[in-house]
């Protein structure tokens, strides 16, 4: 485990743009001069990270909860398997190929992506469709910077995401049950969205491997499984681009995958969940709480059709 500073957090206020840079400099080149290839960045803290207005004021789930309670089926089904299995995965060097329909496809380094925008603390709610949901102190950016340095070309309608995947690392990955690699997408507006984020760590410190090291999207008001993990590429597309799970089962899931109460799973009713850590059942509620912000991008849509 590496942590190179012990400064606090800053406030809010106290934070400028030069203070970001000059932070993530310290950051990666402490780790840069110490002239070692890190099999994994897992649990180095970050400093300088401003905190979002966008987050909820609910408490956040334990950091237990968060990181041993996991679905990353390349490292098997259990939900304490990946924290188990995932360890030794090598997220380190890193890279996103970011092609398909842009003006400027690039190929980028964690280095270059953690300087692309300002780094937010984001607590969000975070619910998948098995019922169960958590909240959790997210640290990343929002994925429209990353985009707006892509320029998409006026016929991209969409973004794809797809994870790394490698049958060595992963060995589990032959009892996941689904396709892999793992693929993601987003209709671009929703991409664009200012709750969407590229997250790279949680509770103050880089991403454990567990979920989704070093690099995952955070989409806080789909289902989790919309939450690609360990993203290797971006691909920007005329046409919807396929899914893992409705690949694996379309009749269970659909494209859109926005939380809503009213459109039950097959074998799942969506109405209510369990909040880890607690004990009785709350409602679910429409796009996750954050209906205000998203339920107009799908004004006009039929969410039962479209689900
Ligand atoms: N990404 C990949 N590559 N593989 C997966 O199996 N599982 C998804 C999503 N992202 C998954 C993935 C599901 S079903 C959920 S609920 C969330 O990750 C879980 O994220 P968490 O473990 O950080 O809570």
């Amino acid at each position: 485990m590496i942590t190179t500073t012990s400064r606090p957090d800053f406030l809010h206020s106290e934070v400028t743009p030069k203070a970001h840079y000059l932070n993530r400099r310290r950051f990666l080149g402490g780790l840069a001069a110490a002239g070692l290839a890190f099999p994994s960045l897992a649990g180095t803290k970050f400093t300088g990270v401003v905190k979002s207005p966008l987050s909820t004021a609910e408490k956040p789930t334990s950091y237990d909860a968060v990181t041993k309670y996991n679905n990353f089926y390349e490292f098997g089904t259990g939900k304490d398997q990946p924290a188990e299995t995932a360890q030794n995965f090598q997220t380190s060097p890193w890279t996103v190929v970011i092609e398909g329909e842009v003006a400027k496809p690039r190929i980028l380094d964690l280095d270059a992506i953690l300087k692309i925008a300002p780094l937010e603390e984001r607590i969000y709610r975070h619910r998948c469709v098995e019922g169960w949901s958590m909240v959790v102190p997210w640290i990343g950016f929002p994925l429209s910077a990353l985009i707006k340095l892509a320029a998409p070309s006026a016929s991209a309608k969409y973004v794809a995401f797809q994870s790394y995947y490698d049958i060595r690392q992963m060995p589990q990955a032959r009892y996941g049950g689904i396709p892999f690699p793992y693929v993601e997408g987003l209709r671009l507006d929703e991409a664009m969205n200012p709750l969407t984020l590229l997250a790279v760590g949680l509770y103050g410190e880089t991403l454990p491997n567990q979920n989704g090291a070093p690099l995952r999207l955070v989409v806080p008001w789909k289902y989790g499984f919309k939450g690609i993990k360990s993203i290797v590429k971006i691909r920007f597309t005329a046409k919807q681009p396929p899914t893992s799970w409705s690949m694996a089962n379309a009749r269970e899931y659909g494209f859109y995958s926005n939380v809503n109460p009213r459109v039950d799973h097959p074998r799942w009713s969506q109405a209510k969940e369990r909040r880890m850590g607690e004990f009785f059942k709350r409602d679910t509620l429409l796009f996750n709480g954050y209906a205000d912000q998203v339920a107009a991008l799908y004004s006009g849509m039929d969410l039962r059709k479209d689900y």
